[in-house]
């Protein structure tokens, strides 16, 4: 281990560079760049089968998933979401024309809190937006169930969710349509990526023209799009970075349970609550007794060149810029008192000890 060297909250996942540079030479060779390219519906195809999901498409990133989710839903009026999350799940509802209502999170999940889903329900609401943080499930029976019920549309935002499971299926399974990152600090990541779920064959067709300027399959505009195609040079990546998706993902399991193992004893640290057969492990978040203490033992990790981060921080419905203030006590509470550790494939077991052991010193 390099003494000097900084640790950050994380590194991508990345195949041998020479495997990439095959596939790039494939690419030259084809002289494609872009435009639903083969390299983009390969990897459509080999990610839809490895989890074993229908009606795929891949798009720029996450965000713009988002957008393409709510404009192929054709949404107008309020949708319920929660301000613990990345500013993104609010913007796309906002770049959409729409009003983001902020519903409270369960402290111990750090979900949305599907009992206080039904309270915020009105004549204007049109859908749910739940995050399944951290890539750990939300409740998505209950979540199911209030939509049934009210006629609503549900969309997760399952950013950090690839490769986590319910009910023995993939969680990006759920929802009208879920909308994934493959953003570089994602478990399986393309450098900047992201792709939409949808439940229906009819619906991914919309995805896929609103990914395409509004081109049907004839080249016909029949509808308004934009631009939300991944370049071969992204897709490329990802094809090699899948190869070795199954490795990084036990990786990351071990990972977090040696730092489970190391902090688990602590009564002044608490951890999300999860359920094993519902999570990635993608991150390990950390909720210390109070903002004091996290800043104390930033600043201790700050000294010996570790660099976690404060993440999600601050809770979104306090970003008055872009949002009306709506209280939601319990986020905006654990948003100051939550950090990630350090967490991905190239961080050894070494550091683990020495993230944990220096935290431990300084609570
Ligand atoms: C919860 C959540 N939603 C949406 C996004 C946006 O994804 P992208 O960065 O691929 O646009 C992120 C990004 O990290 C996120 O964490």
């Amino acid at each position: 281990m390099d003494k000097n060297k900084p640790i950050f909250v994380t590194q991508p996942s990345l195949a041998p560079l020479s495997e990439y540079v095959e596939l790039l030479e494939e690419v030259w060779d084809s002289g494609i760049l872009t435009h639903n390219g083969p390299k983009v519906q390969r990897l459509e195809a080999e990610l839809s089968k490895k989890l074993n999901l229908d009606n795929f498409s891949i798009v720029l990133n996450g965000t713009i998933a988002l957008q393409m989710a709510i404009k192929a839903l054709d949404l107008k009026g309020e949708i319920i979401t929660t301000p613990f999350t990345w500013v993104a799940t609010v913007s796309a509802i906002k770049w959409e024309g729409c009003k983001p209502v902020f519903c409270d999170i369960n402290p111990e999940t750090l979900n949305i809190d599907e009992d206080k889903i039904e309270s915020l329900i009105n004549a204007d609401t049109v859908a749910i937006m739940p995050v399944h943080v951290f890539g750990t499930a939300c409740n998505v029976s209950k979540i199911e169930e209030i939509a049934k019920k009210y006629k609503l549309k549900v969309i997760y935002d399952a950013a950090h969710a690839i490769g986590s499971s319910y009910q023995n299926k993939s969680l990006l399974s759920y929802g009208d349509i879920s909308a994934t990152s493959l953003h570089a600090t994602k478990l399986f990541n393309t450098g900047e990526g992201g792709a939409c779920i949808a439940n229906s064959p009819e619906l991914n067709e919309r995805l896929q023209r609103i990914r395409f300027f509004g081109h049907d399959k004839d080249k016909n505009v029949v509808e308004d799009g934009f631009n939300g195609k991944m370049t071969e040079i992204h897709a490329a990546l990802g094809l090699i970075n899948l190869k070795y998706f199954d490795k990084v993902l036990d990786d990351r399991r071990e990972k977090y349970l040696l730092y489970k193992e190391m902090l688990g004893g602590r009564k002044e640290l608490q951890f999300q609550r999860i359920n094993r057969n519902e999570t990635n492990f993608s991150y390990f978040p950390v909720i210390f007794q109070s903002e004091e203490k996290l800043l104390q033992v930033e600043e201790a990790l700050n000294e010996k060149s570790i660099f976690p981060r404060r993440y999600f921080y601050p809770s979104v419905n306090t970003y008055n810029e872009i949002v009306d203030y709506q209280p939601t006590p319990i986020s905006e509470d654990i948003s100051t008192r939550v950090m990630c550790l350090p967490l991905y494939y190239n961080l050894s077991p070494k550091q683990i000890k020495l993230i944990s052991k220096t935290i431990l010193l300084s609570l």
